[in-house]
C-alpha cells in the first residue's frame, strides 16, 4: 500500500468529524452553525481526499452515505426482538380506562409515571449498530421480518453512519434502535410540486411519500428525497439497559441519534397526561411534520415488564390518536386549472364548509387516477379531511346521496385554455396540454419567473401577466425585456407612473444572481435548492448548459430525475434561444463563485480519457477531473490531452501510443490532482 502523508490522514479524519457535528448539530439539535454552502464544501473537500486517497476510505465515512447499485428485491431482514404495534385510542374515556388496567397489575405502585411522546406519522424502522456501526436498517414488515432497506437508510443524513460513544449506550456492543423515518411538511410539499411538473403521481401525504421513498429499489432516488428521522425505543439491546423509557430516549439522544427526548413529557398521573396531549393537540399545526396523535408509555421498564405484551401490541403503551377534522359538503363542479407544464389539474369546487376552523370551498383532486380511485364526480357529496396539513383534501364519497344520473368525471381531453389537445402519455398521471405555447403554460411560466424567489419583479402579478399575455405583448419570458412604456401605460389600471415603475423594476430584475436565474427558467424538478447546488457547483449558466445528465447527477443532492430533466431543457434549442435573448437584453446571471481549482490546475481545459481498471471509482475520478476545469471524454480523438491507463487497458492505451497523446498512470493522476 502506497505510503499517504499524515497531513492527509488527518484531515481527512478532520473533516469527516467536522461534517458528523454538522449533521448533529442540524439533525439532532436542531442548531445548525453553517450554511448549506459551507456544509457542501467541507463535503465536497472531503470526497476530493477520498478520490486521490481511495485507501482512506471508509465505509463508514459521511460520503458512502449513497453507493452500491439498484436492487432486484429487497432481502428479509429478521428483527432480533418483534417490532410490535400500538393500541389505539381515540378519546379521554379510553385513556382513563388504559390507566386503570395499568394500574389493576401494578397495584398502587408509587413510582408510576408515564412518558407522553410525539405520535410522528411516517415509518417504523429499526436501524441495527454493531460496535458503534450502522449495519443493518429494516422496515417493520409483519413485525418479525421486515425488509432489508440498509442501502436506503443510509443515505439519511439524520441517521449517523457510526454512533458517539457517549451517554448510558456508549459501551453497547449492538443496539437495535427503533424510530420513525418522516418527511417534514414543507419538503413533502415541494416535493409534490416538483412531482406534479414531471408528470408524476403526487403523494397523498408526507407518510406515503416517505414509505415510498424508503421502499425503493435504488437508493438514488432515495437519497434525492428530503427523509428525516427521530428514534422513540429500542429492540434487542445486548449490554444493560436503563430503568426508565425516558432515560433510554436521553441514551440515544446521546449516541448521537436523533430522538425524541426532547419532545417527551414525563407525567406523574393521568390527569397531566390529558393536559399533555391537549398541548400536543394545539401545537399539531405549528410542527414542521405531521402527528397524528400522542404516544403514551408506562416510563419504568421494570413496570413494563410486569405489564406483559397482548399479541401485537404491548399492554403498556397505547397510541392516543388524534381524530382527523371532517366535514360533508357538495361538489359544485369539476374546474381544471392549467400549470407551468401544461399540466391539467382537476380542482373540486364545493359548497363553503367549516372543517376545523377554516372554512374550505376547493380542494385539488390530483389527477385522473385520484378520481378514478375515489370516484368522484360533479354534484357528489363528499368527506373533506384537513389532517395536520392546511391543505384539505376529499377523503371520499357518500355514494348513497348520489344522483343516480351521474357519470364518472373524466378530465377533458382538451384544453380549457387553448383547446389544443391534452393528452395523457402511457405510464403518467398527468394530463397535459399538448401545446408548448399554450397561453396558460404562458402566464404561469412568466408568473414563475417574476416571482419573489426568481427574477423577483416587482409588481408584475398574476393580473398584470394575464393582461402582457393576452394583448399578445409578450409571448415568453424574455419580451419581458423589450416592453416599452407605451405599451404598459395602455394597459387597464395602469397609470404611466406604475408603468414606469414596472419598468424600473425589470431594469433592476437583470442583476440576479445565478441560481435564481436559473431557478426562474422553471425548469421541471429544478427547485431553489437544486438550482443553488448546480450554480455552485457549476459557476455559471454556460457551464451548466454544456453538461450532461450523468455529469450533474454527481453532485450530492441532485437526482437522477432533476439531472436529466436540466440535461433537457438545455438540449431544446427554443429554451437556449430564449435564453440567449435573455442575456443579450442585458439579464445578467452573477456567478456564486468560480469552479473549483480551475485554471490552477493542469488539468483545466483539458480533456481526459479513462482506460482499464483503476482503483477509484469511474465516476469518482471523473468528477476530480471536472472539478479541475476539465471533461472527460469516452474516447481516444485528436481532441484528447491525457490518457489516465489502469490495469489491463486496451485499445484505448494503443491508440494513444499511436497518436502521441500523454499516457498517466493512476499515481501519476493522482499526484497531478491531489493538492
Ligand atoms: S412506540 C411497542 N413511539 O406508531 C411500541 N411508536 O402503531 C411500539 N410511532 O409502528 C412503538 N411515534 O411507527 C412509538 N413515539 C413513538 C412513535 C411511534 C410514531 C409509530 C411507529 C409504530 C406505530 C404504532
Amino acid at each position: 500500500m502506497e505510503r499517504i502523508p499524515s497531513d492527509v490522514v488527518n484531515l481527512v479524519e478532520d473533516l469527516r468529524r467536522q461534517i458528523r457535528r454538522h449533521d448533529h448539530l442540524y439533525y439532532v439539535l436542531d442548531s445548525p452553525e453553517i450554511s448549506d454552502a459551507d456544509y457542501d464544501s467541507l463535503y465536497r473537500r472531503l470526497e476530493e481526499l477520498e478520490a486521490a486517497y481511495p485507501d482512506l476510505v471508509t465505509p463508514d465515512s459521511p460520503t458512502r452515505r449513497v453507493g452500491g447499485k439498484p436492487l432486484e428485491k429487497f432481502n428479509q431482514a429478521p428483527h432480533a426482538e418483534p417490532m410490535l404495534s400500538l393500541s389505539n385510542v381515540f378519546d379521554e374515556h379510553e385513556v382513563l380506562e388504559f390507566d386503570r388496567r395499568v394500574k389493576k397489575v401494578l397495584g398502587t405502585a408509587p413510582d408510576l409515571a408515564y412518558v407522553v411522546e410525539p405520535k410522528l406519522d411516517g415509518l417504523a424502522v429499526e436501524l441495527v449498530y454493531e460496535n458503534g456501526r450502522l449495519s443493518i436498517g429494516s422496515t417493520r414488515g409483519d413485525g418479525y421480518v421486515g425488509e432489508d432497506v440498509t442501502a436506503n437508510v443510509r443515505t439519511i443524513r439524520a441517521i449517523p453512519l457510526r454512533l458517539e460513544a457517549k451517554g448510558f449506550f456508549a459501551s453497547t456492543p449492538r443496539i437495535d434502535v427503533r424510530g420513525e423515518v418522516y418527511m417534514n411538511r414543507a419538503d413533502f410539499d415541494q416535493l409534490n410540486r416538483s412531482r406534479d411538473e414531471e408528470g408524476l403521481p403526487s403523494f397523498a401525504n408526507p407518510r406515503n411519500a416517505a414509505a415510498g421513498s424508503i421502499r425503493q429499489l435504488s437508493p438514488k432516488v432515495t437519497a434525492s428525497r428530503p427523509l428525516n428521522f427521530r428514534a422513540y425505543g429500542v429492540g434487542r439491546v445486548l449490554g444493560p439497559m436503563p430503568a426508565t423509557q425516558m432515560d433510554i430516549l436521553e441514551g440515544l439522544q446521546h449516541l448521537g441519534l436523533p430522538s425524541n427526548f426532547g419532545n417527551a413529557s414525563l407525567c406523574g398521573d393521568i390527569r397531566t397526561v390529558l393536559q399533555r396531549y391537549r398541548e400536543l393537540r394545539e401545537l399539531r399545526e405549528s410542527l414542521p411534520y405531521e402527528i397524528d396523535g400522542a404516544v403514551v408509555k408506562v416510563n419504568s421498564l421494570a413496570h413494563q415488564s410486569a405489564l406483559g405484551l397482548k399479541t401485537r401490541s404491548p399492554r403498556w403503551a397505547v397510541a392516543f390518536k388524534f381524530a382527523a377534522v371532517q366535514a360533508l359538503t357538495r361538489i359544485v363542479r369539476i374546474e381544471v386549472g392549467v400549470g407551468r407544464t401544461g399540466t391539467l389539474t382537476p380542482v373540486a369546487v364545493m359548497e363553503p364548509v367549516d372543517v376545523g376552523g377554516v372554512r374550505v370551498s376547493r380542494a385539488t383532486l390530483h389527477n385522473q387516477d385520484e378520481i378514478d380511485r375515489k370516484d368522484i364526480r360533479e354534484g357528489d357529496t363528499v368527506i373533506i379531511q384537513r389532517a395536520g396539513d392546511v391543505i384539505p383534501e376529499v377523503v371520499g364519497v357518500v355514494k348513497e346521496n348520489r344522483d343516480p344520473s351521474s357519470r364518472p368525471y373524466r378530465i377533458p381531453d382538451r384544453c380549457p385554455v387553448c383547446d389544443s389537445a391534452a393528452v395523457r402519455l402511457e405510464g403518467q398521471a398527468a394530463t397535459r396540454c399538448v401545446n408548448s405555447s399554450c397561453p396558460a403554460r404562458l402566464k404561469e411560466t412568466i408568473r414563475h419567473f417574476a416571482s419573489r424567489n426568481a427574477m423577483d419583479i416587482e409588481g408584475l402579478g398574476t393580473k398584470l401577466v394575464e393582461q402582457l399575455v393576452d394583448r399578445n405583448l409578450i409571448a415568453n419570458v424574455a419580451d419581458l425585456y423589450s416592453l416599452d412604456l407605451e405599451a404598459v401605460a395602455s394597459l387597464e389600471r395602469m397609470a404611466r407612473k406604475s408603468a414606469g415603475n414596472l419598468l424600473d423594476a425589470l431594469e433592476r430584475s437583470k442583476q440576479v444572481p445565478a441560481d435564481r436565474f436559473l431557478f426562474g427558467l422553471g425548469i421541471p424538478l429544478v427547485g431553489e435548492h437544486a438550482a443553488r447546488l448546480l450554480m455552485e457547483e457549476y459557476g455559471d449558466l454556460e457551464t451548466l448548459a454544456a453538461k450532461t445528465a450523468e455529469d450533474m447527477e454527481g453532485i450530492h443532492g441532485i437526482g437522477p430525475e432533476a439531472a436529466q430533466s436540466v440535461a433537457a431543457f438545455f438540449n431544446e434549442p427554443r429554451n437556449m434561444e430564449i435564453v440567449r435573448r435573455l442575456l443579450d437584453a442585458g439579464v445578467n446571471p452573477m456567478p456564486l463563485k468560480p469552479p473549483q481549482g480551475a485554471g490552477s490546475s493542469p488539468l483545466s481545459g483539458k480533456t481526459v480519457v479513462f482506460t482499464g481498471t483503476l482503483s477509484l471509482p469511474r465516476a469518482e475520478a471523473k468528477r476530480i477531473v471536472q472539478d479541475r476545469g476539465g471533461k472527460v471524454s469516452e474516447s481516444v480523438s485528436r481532441k484528447t490531452d491525457f490518457v489516465v491507463a489502469g490495469d489491463a487497458a486496451g485499445s484505448k492505451l494503443d491508440k494513444a501510443r499511436e497518436s502521441g497523446v500523454t499516457i498517466l498512470s493512476e499515481d501519476e493522476f493522482r499526484e497531478m490532482t491531489a493538492h
